[in-house]
């Protein structure tokens, strides 16, 4: 969590390059003018960016319907997500972007595919006759776990087309976790592939994909890209290859006609409880939102490239790789590998490679880069880029002057987008050549979007006061609930204040009315930009026979923005040792995926907790941090607990 004291202090301002903001999408005057109808009616704003920006078969009767938490937008309109991100790019301007590449891919190993609107079209067409022929309806869940091939992309379009909601797992989670997920969501089907590419290595999927199923009796059908060669078992009824059902399916299938509250997607996401929540996204306003924010953020054109490095498996993958491009006839490229293989110029080389114009990216990749030195980017021509985007957590003011003077050259306004899985699309950012940037502030809602700071009790804090961030007002992108639990949705994220969507994030707000985001204040950890529940962690080392009780913490990291700390008494009986550390480590990857890999295990016999037994996690950060407790400690139940876990620090 950065230290807002300093960022508050922050004093260096970047003006919109005059020469930017005479070609922008959105200049100052649209902007003011967004603005002003936005706020003085914001459904008539969504509403005219839903005609403006989406294709529908028909037309919506009402735009909100609004019964808090529960959100409706843009009632009995019909349309198809897939339809939108292909089949109007074929017909629209006498198909001017019929050969436009809509999706630049780029392996590890560095075999390249380059796939036109009409070829994808093509694909994701022969795609969805096959799920029809395997028996997948409307309303059905498909899980997708798979590398980031444009197999992936091919299929989340397919399942659109005929109104299967798919649910991703990104591939680093593991077979325990997977299997989570298809219980909780009900999918009958998995896509998968044998396995992706990694630091030059293979890294199994299939393999995963028959551990989870032999722990669920869900799945009938389980579909296969081949991808590494790698060795699997196809069990016999159930697994077959996508190239085997590919080859002779029709290319042509009609877009269903959809509802626009039909289910879209189901992404799973860390809470404040062990159990993942499946957040619901649906069709017309995540269309809405994803398609206008891309639009206007990273100001588009038709001839630029566009990469947004995020894994499919997340939210940013889902809006801002696939459905935000490709619905507004962008290139979006996509990269399987990790960003440091073969060399630490990988990515730099592949800006060069393909021209990139627009590169978004999350302040954890920014920082290792840093590390590893400026002779890596500065060996090659990065004069392709002209915009740059940052999400995921907040970045740190050095962080984003490397970017803006190493990777930008000082050419490229920086977009700093503030969001959530839960949010859909992105809320709080800078609008290039309109909005003049502070390094470490998202600074402004997007028009239609409603943020305040509110107190502990529902006040407005007054800038430059800090409080809890919340949303006042419904959003085309919002979660339309948690999949299969109404109460923990409400609970969740309507109950601190009535009517108010708090997102768990804490926020500064200074005397320009900029936004300071500050990190997560709920018991979720931001790791590398992802979310990791502390409780997931405690849940999956207390699973483990030796230990007899867990508590994690994060603490500020130099490159992942918080690492876990997990402090753990172990079972009498289990020794303390750096074996069975090792072994824990190993325990909660197989549970969870290496993402929650804690990075250090402290033992301890116990855990300071209050009189009514409630785990003292503030003094355990302080401790984790290194740093000095001046909270209050009048609670803890017991102080020699307190004392020896500070002893266990020297
Ligand atoms: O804490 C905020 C942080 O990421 C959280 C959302 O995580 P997730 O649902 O995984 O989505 C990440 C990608 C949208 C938020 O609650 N976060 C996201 N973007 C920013 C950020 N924190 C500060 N600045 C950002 N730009």
């Amino acid at each position: 969590m950065p230290d807002i004291e300093s960022l508050l202090k922050e004093t260096r301002r970047f003006k919109p390059d005059p020469a930017f903001a005479r070609e922008a999408n959105w200049n100052k005057k649209t902007v003011a003018e967004h603005r002003k109808q936005a706020d003085k009616n914001p459904e008539k704003y969504w509403a005219a960016r839903a005609k403006e920006n989406i294709t529908w078969f028909t037309p919506w009767k009402k735009v909100l319907d609004w019964k808090p938490p529960f959100a409706k937008w843009f009632v009995g309109g019909k349309l198809n997500v897939s339809y939108n991100c292909l089949d109007r790019h074929l017909e629209e301007d006498g198909g001017a972007r019929r050969n436009k590449a809509a999706i630049i891919w780029e392996g590890e190993p560095g075999d390249t595919r380059v796939i036109t609107y009409a070829e994808l079209h093509r694909e994701v067409c022969k795609f969805a006759n096959v799920l029809k022929t395997q028996g997948i309806k409307k309303g059905d869940r498909v899980v997708l776990y798979m590398p980031m091939i444009p197999e992936l992309a091919i299929a989340m379009l397919a399942c659109t087309r005929i109104g299967a909601p798919h649910s991703i797992v990104f591939g680093g989670f593991s077979a325990d976790a997977l299997r989570d997920r298809i219980d909780d969501v009900g999918a009958k089907t998995v896509i998968t592939a044998d396995g992706g590419f990694r630091k030059g290595a293979g890294f199994p999927l299939k393999q995963a994909v028959d551990d989870a199923l032999k722990m669920t009796k869900a799945v009938d059908t389980v579909i296969v890209v081949e991808r590494t060669k790698q060795d699997v078992k196809m069990k016999k009824g159930r697994d077959l290859w996508w190239h085997d059902l590919m080859k002779d399916a029709s290319p042509k299938c009609a877009a269903a006609k959809l509802d626009s509250e039909h289910p879209l997607f189901i992404l799973y996401t860390s809470g404040s409880t062990g159990k993942p929540k499946g957040i619901l996204h649906t069709t017309g306003g995540y269309l809405t939102h994803v398609t206008t924010t891309f639009k206007a953020i990273f100001d588009i054109k038709d001839s630029d490239v566009y990469w947004c490095t995020a894994d499919i498996g997340w939210i940013t993958g889902h809006s801002y790789v696939v459905y935000g491009p490709l619905a507004a006839g962008a290139t979006t490229m996509m990269y399987e590998g990790v960003p440091v293989h073969p060399g630490p110029d990988r990515w730099w080389e592949l800006i060069e490679k393909w021209g990139v114009n627009i590169f978004y990216t999350a302040p954890t990749a920014i920082r290792t880069f840093i590390r590893l030195g400026d002779e890596h980017p500065n060996k090659h021509d990065l004069s392709s880029l002209r915009l740059l985007g940052s999400v995921g957590e907040p970045i740190n003011p050095e962080a984003w002057m490397w970017y803006h003077k190493v990777i930008g050259k000082k050419n490229c306004p920086i977009v700093d987008t503030w969001w959530q899985t839960e949010t859909g699309g992105i809320m709080i950012t800078s609008l290039p050549g309109v909005v003049t940037t502070k390094p470490g502030s998202a600074t402004l809602p997007f028009p239609g979007i409603d943020p305040e700071i509110y107190d502990e009790e529902g006040n407005v804090a007054k800038p430059p006061g800090g409080g809890l961030l919340v949303l006042r007002k419904p959003w085309p992108g919002m979660l339309r609930g948690i999949w299969g639990d109404n109460k923990r949705f409400k609970e969740q994220y309507w109950s601190r204040f009535e009517d108010t969507y708090f997102c768990g994030d804490g926020a500064h707000r200074d005397k320009d009315g900029y936004f300071w985001i500050m990190g997560r204040i709920d018991d979720v950890m931001n790791i590398s930009g992802h979310r990791i529940g502390t409780m997931e962690v405690e849940s999956a080392l207390v699973s483990h026979k030796g230990v007899a009780e867990a508590a994690v913490v994060g603490r500020p990291d130099d490159i992942t923005g918080t690492a876990i700390v997990a402090f753990v008494s172990p079972r009498g009986g289990t020794k303390a040792t750096d074996a069975f550390k090792k072994t824990l480590i190993g325990h909660v990857s197989k549970e969870i995926g290496a993402i929650a890999r804690p990075a250090e295990i402290r033992f301890t016999d116990a855990l300071p907790k209050t009189r009514s037994g409630k785990i003292m996690r503030r003094l355990l950060r302080d401790i984790a941090s290194g740093v000095e407790s001046t909270g209050d400690t009048s609670t803890l139940e017991d102080f020699s607990v307190l004392a020896s876990l500070r002893g266990d620090e020297d």
